[in-house]
Formats: C-alpha cells, sequence, structure tokens
C-alpha cells in the first residue's frame, strides 16, 4: 500500500529526486507481466460474459488448430508433389487435395480469427466500462482523507490511462498470450509426428530461449520501471506548469520553466532510449537463435538424406515444414520482447486499479442507521480529531447549538474552523469524543440524511460545468423550475438570473467566470437552500465578495440564516453581528464563548478586531 501514501506519485519537478527515493517500491510489483493474482481479479468481470467468453476460447482454439496445421499440410504436399515414383496424374490429384486443404485451413482461420477478435474486443470493452463505472463510484464513497493524500490529477490517470492500458492487456496479450502457448504445444506435438530426431534439435533451444528470457525480463524490468519514472515526471512537470500558470508567467519563470521541462523531458527521452537499444539486442539474439536452428535442421536433413535414410521427396517435405515450424515456435517469444512494456504497462495499471478498488472507505454507515428526519439541536461533546496522527487539530471541543440558534465561530487562519464543520458533516471522522444532532450520536445517523439535513456554503463556490438551474438543483433530483426561482427569489437573486439570455438555464462558463464572485456564491447559497435543510453552514462565504456584493451576499445571508440552526465562519464584523452566540477558536481549542456584547467587554481576537474595524 506504499504507493497510496504519497509515495511513488512522480507529480513533482524537483528533478525525480523525490520519485528516485521511492523507486524501490515500484521493483517488486511492476516486474511482473503475468502476475495472475491480479489476473484472476478481472474473473468476477469476465464472468457475466461466460458464454461469450467459451466461445471466443473455441474460435481461438479453432484458429490456431488450422492455422498450425497448415506447416504440416505444406510439408506433406511438397513431399508428395516431388515424389518421383509418381505420375503426373496421381501428383495433380493429390496437388488439388493439398490446395482445397490449405484453402480451406486458410478460411477458418480467417474467420474464427475474426470471431475471435470482435468477441475479444467485446468483452474488453464492457470489462473497461464496468472497471471504470466501479472506480467511478468507488470514488464517491471514499472518504476525504483519501483525498487529501492523492492528487485528483493522479486520480483521473488512474480512470482514464490506467483503464485504457487494460485495453491491450485484455484484447492483445490475455488471450494472445494463451493463444501462442497452445500453439506451441500444437508445434511441438506435430514436429514430433513429422520426425522425432528433429523435433529435438527445436527442443534443445527452449533452456536458452528461458535463459535469454530470464536475462531479457530482469532487464527489462528495471529499464521498464525507469521509463514510468521518467515520464511521470515529465506528467508532473507540465501539470504543474498548466496548474500555476499564472504564478509562472507573472514571476517570468517561462524559461526557467522550459529549462526544468527539457531537462525532464530528456531524461525521460534517455531512459526510453536505452530501453529501447536493449529491445533491439535481444531481438537479433533471438533472430540467430531462429536461423541457427533453421541450419542445423536442414543440415541434419541433408546428412540423412546423403546417407539415405531419407529419400529426397521426404527431406524436401520435412525442410519446407520445419522451416515453418521454427519460424511459428520463434514468434511468440519475439512478441513478448515486442510487447512487454506493453504487458508491463497493463499490469501496473491493473495493480493501481485494483489497489483504488480495495481501498475501504473510512467513513462507514452503521449497519441500522437513524433515519434524521430534522437536526435542530447540535452539540460537540469533548471532540478531538488529527487529520494524520499525532498532530492533533482539535482539542476537547464541547460546544452546544440550539435550535435555530446562529453561531459564529471567529479565530485566526488554521486554527481549526473549517475541521470543526468537516466533522459535523462526518466529512471526517473524529479522533476521540462524540458529536450529536437531536441526541443521535452522527456516526449511527444515516450518512445521505445526515447530509440532507446540513447545507453547507464554501468560501470558493465551486461550480459545475452546466446551466444555473443544473447546479443549484445538484443536490435536489427533479427540481422545479419554479423551486429554483423561488429559492433565488427569496435570497435576492433573481435580478440578475432575469438580465441573463436563458434566465436559470443559461450556460456557466468553466468555474462560473461569466458571473461575478456575488452571483456565483448566490447560486451556491441557493443550492445549499433548496433541500431546505434544517441546519446551514456557512464558511467564510463572504470572504472573497468584493464590496459591491457584499451587501447583496449579506440580504442573503440573513434570509438563509432564519429559521435554521446555523454555524458561520466569517471575518466581517457585518456578517459576525448576525449570530446569536460566537465562538473564539485558538490553536484548535475554544478561547472563549459569548454574546457580542459579552466578548466586547473584554481583550480578546474579537474585541481587537472589533477595534481594528471601528478605528478606521
Ligand atoms: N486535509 C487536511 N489534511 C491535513 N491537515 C489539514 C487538512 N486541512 C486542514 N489541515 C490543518 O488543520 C489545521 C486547521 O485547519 P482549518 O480547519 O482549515 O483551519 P481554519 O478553517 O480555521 O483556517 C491547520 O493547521 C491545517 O493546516
Ligand atoms: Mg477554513
Amino acid at each position: 500500500m506504499a504507493y497510496w501514501s504519497g509515495g511513488p506519485s512522480g507529480w513533482s519537478n524537483d528533478r525525480g529526486s523525490r520519485n528516485a527515493r521511492h523507486a524501490d517500491d515500484w521493483v517488486d510489483y511492476y516486474a511482473e507481466i503475468y502476475n495472475w493474482k491480479l489476473i484472476s481479479r478481472f474473473f468476477p468481470f469476465i464472468k457475466k460474459h461466460k458464454k461469450r467468453m467459451y466461445f471466443t476460447i473455441i474460435s481461438m482454439l479453432i484458429a490456431t488448430i488450422a492455422a498450425y496445421l497448415q506447416p504440416f499440410i505444406m510439408g506433406i504436399g511438397v513431399e508428395r508433389i516431388s515424389d518421383s515414383t509418381k505420375s503426373i496424374t496421381e501428383k495433380s490429384s493429390e496437388l488439388n487435395i493439398i490446395i482445397i486443404l490449405l484453402i480451406l485451413t486458410t478460411l477458418i482461420t480467417i474467420i474464427a480469427q475474426s470471431f475471435q477478435r470482435y468477441n475479444i474486443g467485446f468483452i474488453g470493452q464492457n470489462i473497461l466500462l464496468d472497471l471504470r463505472v466501479n472506480l467511478f463510484k468507488h470514488f464517491n464513497r471514499l472518504s476525504m482523507s483519501f483525498f487529501d493524500k492523492n492528487e485528483t490529477g493522479k486520480l483521473v490517470s488512474r480512470a482514464t490511462s490506467d483503464v485504457v492500458v487494460l485495453q491491450e492487456l485484455m484484447t492483445s496479450g490475455f488471450l494472445n498470450g494463451f493463444g501462442d502457448l497452445f500453439g506451441l504445444l500444437m508445434t511441438i506435438i506435430l514436429i514430433f509426428i513429422l520426425d522425432p530426431i528433429l523435433a529435438c534439435v527445436i527442443i534443445a533451444t527452449i533452456p536458452i530461449l528461458i535463459i535469454i528470457m530470464i536475462f531479457w525480463q530482469q532487464y527489462a524490468a528495471k529499464a521498464f520501471i525507469r521509463v514510468r519514472q521518467a515520464i511521470a515526471i515529465v506528467n508532473g512537470s507540465i501539470n504543474d506548469n498548466l496548474s500555476g500558470v499564472k504564478v509562472v508567467q507573472s514571476l517570468n519563470r517561462q524559461n526557467k520553466n522550459l529549462d526544468d521541462f527539457m531537462f525532464v523531458n530528456n531524461r525521460n527521452k534517455n531512459e526510453n532510449l536505452s530501453a529501447v537499444k536493449f529491445q533491439a539486442a535481444v531481438i537479433p539474439i533471438i533472430e540467430f537463435l531462429s536461423a541457427v536452428t533453421t541450419i542445423l535442421v536442414l543440415l541434419i536433413i541433408a546428412i540423412r538424406t546423403n546417407n539415405q535414410s531419407l529419400n529426397i521427396s521426404e527431406a524436401l517435405g520435412l525442410a519446407t515444414a520445419f522451416t515453418l515450424y521454427i519460424q511459428r515456435f520463434f514468434n511468440p517469444i519475439r512478441d513478448i520482447v515486442m510487447q512487454y512494456t506493453q504487458l508491463q504497462r497493463a499490469m501496473a495499471g491493473a495493480h493501481r486499479v485494483f489497489e483504488i478498488l480495495d481501498t475501504e472507505p473510512i467513513i462507514i454507515e452503521d449497519k441500522n442507521p437513524i433515519e434524521l428526519k430534522e437536526a435542530s439541536r447540535i452539540s460537540f461533546d469533548n471532540v478531538s480529531f488529527a487529520y494524520e496522527e499525532e498532530q492533533e487539530v482539535l482539542t476537547k471541543i464541547n460546544l452546544n447549538i440550539d435550535k435555530g440558534e446562529t453561531l459564529a465561530l471567529v479565530g485566526p487562519t488554521g486554527s481549526g474552523k473549517t475541521t470543526i464543520i468537516s466533522l459535523l458533516s462526518r466529512l471526517y471522522e473524529v479522533t476521540s469524543g462524540k458529536i450529536l444532532i437531536n441526541n443521535h450520536e452522527i456516526k449511527k445517523v444515516a450518512l445521505q440524511s445526515l447530509r440532507n439535513q446540513i447545507g453547507l456554503v464554501f468560501q470558493e463556490p465551486f461550480l459545475f460545468s452546466g446551466t444555473i438551474y443544473e447546479n443549484i438543483s445538484f443536490g435536489k433530483k427533479n427540481a422545479t423550475d419554479d423551486e429554483v426561482m423561488n429559492v433565488l427569489k427569496s435570497i435576492g437573486g433573481d435580478n440578475f438570473i432575469n438580465n441573463l439570455p436563458n434566465g436559470i438555464h443559461t450556460q456557466i462558463a468553466e468555474r462560473g467566470q461569466n458571473l461575478s464572485s456575488g452571483e456565483r456564491q448566490l447560486i451556491s447559497i441557493a443550492r445549499a437552500l433548496l433541500k431546505n435543510p434544517s441546519v446551514l453552514i456557512l464558511d467564510e462565504a463572504t470572504a472573497n465578495i468584493d464590496q459591491v456584493s457584499e451587501l447583496m451576499i449579506q440580504k442573503a445571508i440573513k434570509v438563509a440564516l432564519k429559521g435554521r440552526t446555523s454555524i458561520v465562519i466569517a471575518h466581517r464584523i457585518s456578517t459576525i453581528e448576525l449570530a446569536d452566540r460566537i465562538v473564539i477558536i485558538h490553536s484548535g481549542k475554544i478561547e472563549k464563548i459569548g454574546t457580542h456584547e459579552e466578548l466586547l467587554k473584554e481583550q480578546n481576537i474579537y474585541s481587537e478586531l472589533y477595534k481594528i474595524l471601528h478605528s478606521q
């Protein structure tokens, strides 16, 4: 599991030092091209296509049998035709049979292969579809802490490129490997039937091939890992440069970044070249071995013809059949060398895809969850929390929020305000203590009902691509236009909507860039309110709003808070003043709780903030 603990991610452009350190984590796993345990993980996915799979395997067997019979038939054909003891008419009738047999086997091979290809493609594509859907579902089940540890870019590549490389494994690698193996078996049987002595010559090359393959595999595994790391670093560099393009351009870092990129890109090229070099070296060795075997076989045939243990026509027949079989014998080995990187990449991809699917969410729903009909009273009972072990972010938080009460959380950045509300929505699990809503511990409450009761508005209103309507009705399927419009109206958002060409069905540009910050925030407030949640949480909802919009949002918030139990995190006095009580948080501890008046009477962060703002 080292991979998920922020290990060899490769998403950095620190020239790979971070990746090199984790290189060891990669080695064991990715050295294998056929990891049967991993391959067996696909069986449940294949099961759905059982009939088609049998059909495919039968097609493959038929295609292989027909294809591998051909050298045998050709050998016999050549032998018969060159037999000088036979008359022309005898020969031509035999030749006819041979030709018909060859045409027949070719047709069978072609037809069976196209069945095999289509069906394996069909099964492969369906498995990929299932895998992607499973991944997508699983991503949405996983807990926030998982996403803290895994960058989005990396996860996207899991669901896209890693799944795609699996296609190669399923369409070419997997069944071809099986077909090759079966073909090898057929070759061995047929050459023994043809001539056991010559067959032994071919069999004798097997140990040599095994030695070459072991040697090759060891090297290739390492080369492959270096290639993977190099490309990961290139990706990371592109990723960093794109996501930080504003900073890059404003600081005139373009040239320096290009230098860095050239460096990692060059290294990637060199790693690839050295892997290719070795491949280029191994192929001739195999070709050489194949040539030597052919020469040996022909030599033995010649010797045996000389000492009359074979006649000319037998010799010609055997020579034809064996040259063809030697070709076929070495082909699969050549294929493995040529496709090695693809196979290994597919295995690595499979490993990572299943690793995600195996990751259990930390937040698990109770077996008999309580359905929360309403959430009015909230209490934190001695709640402590740490994102990472031993680094406590919240310490013994005790807090009661009454029905309909508005509570403001005030404190410096990093004091733990956002963490408190994340715990309440159960995006994270408390380390110790309890959070209760209406006297039910939130661990026992059905997750969906808990989150339905809580409306959240963040500092950065996240807008999805789509229309305004789609963005607002995001949490409530089948909401009518009127419902959406009414919510907007209630918070004063109908004005700007009416000025848009298509009203609430206007498309939002990427991340809402065709709207002002205030309008975006109105949309996200409307989204939170549409479900009519009994609890409303605003996390610095006014922090990024321009002066003009502030009044508009302020009004919206006032409406939104009415009749709801609310927690507002804010730096603006105007927002804090809306609260019934104010909680001052410092370094994960509650420093003070009181009303606006009470807190102003003494020295604390709030009274200081208030004084600063009012002295201006
Ligand atoms: N996802 C996270 N993983 C690890 N640490 C975090 C995470 N989110 C916040 N923290 C840390 O927890 C502390 C409290 O953060 P936060 O609750 O966001 O503070 P606030 O909202 O008051 O600014 C900070 O020290 C912050 O670095
Ligand atoms: Mg915060």
